[in-house]
């Protein structure tokens, strides 16, 4: 379209916005695995409000916005209480977790070019299973990612891991959980492998770093993750997933304040004086920050306890009702992300009928499967979900030498 000479009416503007969502996938319904993370009415209008509060304050001005400045320090203190961060740990909030990776990635690089000198062609060590933000910051710093197969139980396998590591090794990651299948990788014996190699270990728990801790105080199975175990020096947390905050908002966090100061950038050499940031992105919506701020003290421990426990109990009753079905739950899921398939099905034809039936399907590529990232929006859309399940089978019949999944892409 062309920028409208003379603009538009309000009203005329909100009907055609309406037109246009409609065209959306029906989060609200519970249709879709990807993307949404609802922890209730309350909570979002929480957010909403305390965003358009904020709405066009800049987090790029700490001195002009006292008030956002205050709030990160709170959400990054909240953030470190619930991750174990001792006196000295500190961080940042970001826009994503994409924008924590890349900070801690920067970070890595240049602790390694301070502390291990030698390094030419520095290079990540990570499982398989990491997120792509790893290689898309290394893509964009120069650097190389190596990946590393994961057992059968689609965890880190710090063997071979460990035989991987070479003299350019200088981060390794794990993943508190790791996106596909949902298992969180064995973090204390990645760091210990870590340190015992000199490496800046990473925990990327962009998925896990606001609803692991209260599934561990309700007393869920969920390993230790965070900076309890002495070797992780950096963590992704993201606080627009399961912290409930407004997209835009995540966290990266550090053991120490020596960790941290490899993170900022500065600049001098233009006519308008020193410029200097912490985070990768300038302008930040103060809106983000504040809906975050907003949303913790909301819900506190108790808040997110109601929710997590809610959460859990769907991916149990999904964990059962495929199993049920006679398909597999790839891995031991222990949050809130749920992976399945069947390696005697065409797992392509399943999800084909599911969306076929309404479903916006979340494709997993290995083992061929359907990914789901739960929220409260499917509480009551278990059954539905299970049903139309059990027909989609039915109509997709037992294709041996199954096709897989076609069409992965998000
Ligand atoms: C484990 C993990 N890390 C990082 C990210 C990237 O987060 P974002 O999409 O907020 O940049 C995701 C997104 O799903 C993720 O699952």
């Amino acid at each position: 379209m062309e920028l409208p000479g003379k603009g538009v009416a309000r009203a005329e503007l909100d009907a055609r916005m309406d037109e246009a969502k409609a065209q959306d996938v029906d989060w609200r319904g519970g249709r879709i695995g990807v993307y949404i993370h609802y922890g209730g009415e309350d909570v979002l209008d929480v957010a909403k409000q305390a965003y358009l509060k904020f709405f066009s304050e800049n987090g790029l001005g700490p001195k002009a916005f006292p008030s956002l400045a205050r709030f990160e320090q709170d959400v990054i203190a909240m953030t470190l209480g619930l991750l174990h961060g001792g006196p000295d740990a500190c961080g940042s909030m970001t826009t994503g977790g994409t924008e924590s990776i890349f900070l801690a990635v920067k970070s890595a690089r240049d602790w390694a070019r301070v502390n291990r000198p030698a390094v030419a062609a520095p290079e990540i060590l990570a499982p398989i299973t990491a997120h792509p933000a790893f290689n898309k910051a290394a893509y964009f710093y120069g650097m190389r990612v190596r990946r590393v197969a994961v057992g059968a139980d689609f965890l880190a396998d710090v063997a071979a891991l460990e035989a991987a590591i070479g003299p350019q090794t200088i981060m390794l990651v794990g993943s508190a959980p790791a996106y596909p299948h949902g298992v969180m990788d064995p973090i204390a014996d990645l760091a210990a492998l870590a340190e015992r190699t000199g490496s800046w270990m990473h925990v990327d728990a962009c998925v896990g770093g606001f609803i692991a801790p209260f599934a561990r105080l309700l007393g869920e199975p969920v390993a230790e993750f965070d900076f309890a175990i002495p070797g992780v020096r950096s963590i992704s947390a993201d606080l627009h997933k399961y912290g409930y905050a407004a997209k835009g908002a995540s966290t990266v966090v550090y053991r120490d304040a020596e960790s941290f100061a490899f993170q900022g950038y500065e600049f001098d050499e233009w006519p308008r004086g020193k410029y200097s940031t912490q985070t990768l992105v300038g302008t930040r919506a103060g809106g983000a920050i504040a809906a975050a701020w907003a949303v913790m003290n909301y819900l506190g421990e108790d808040g997110y306890l109601k929710v997590t426990s809610r959460i859990l109990a769907v991916r149990k009753a999904l964990e059962q009702g495929v199993r049920d079905l006679g398909l597999t739950v790839w891995g031991e899921p222990h949050l809130s992300i749920l992976s399945y398939g069947s390696k005697e099905r065409d797992m392509g034809a399943v999800a084909d009928r599911m969306a076929s039936k309404g479903w916006f399907v979340g494709r997993l590529a290995e083992p061929p499967g359907i990914h789901l990232m739960l929220n409260l929006t499917h509480e009551p859309v278990v059954d539905a979900y299970l049903a139309d399940l059990k027909s989609a089978l039915e109509e997709s019949g037992h294709a041996a030498g199954a096709a897989g999944i076609r069409d992965v892409s998000y």
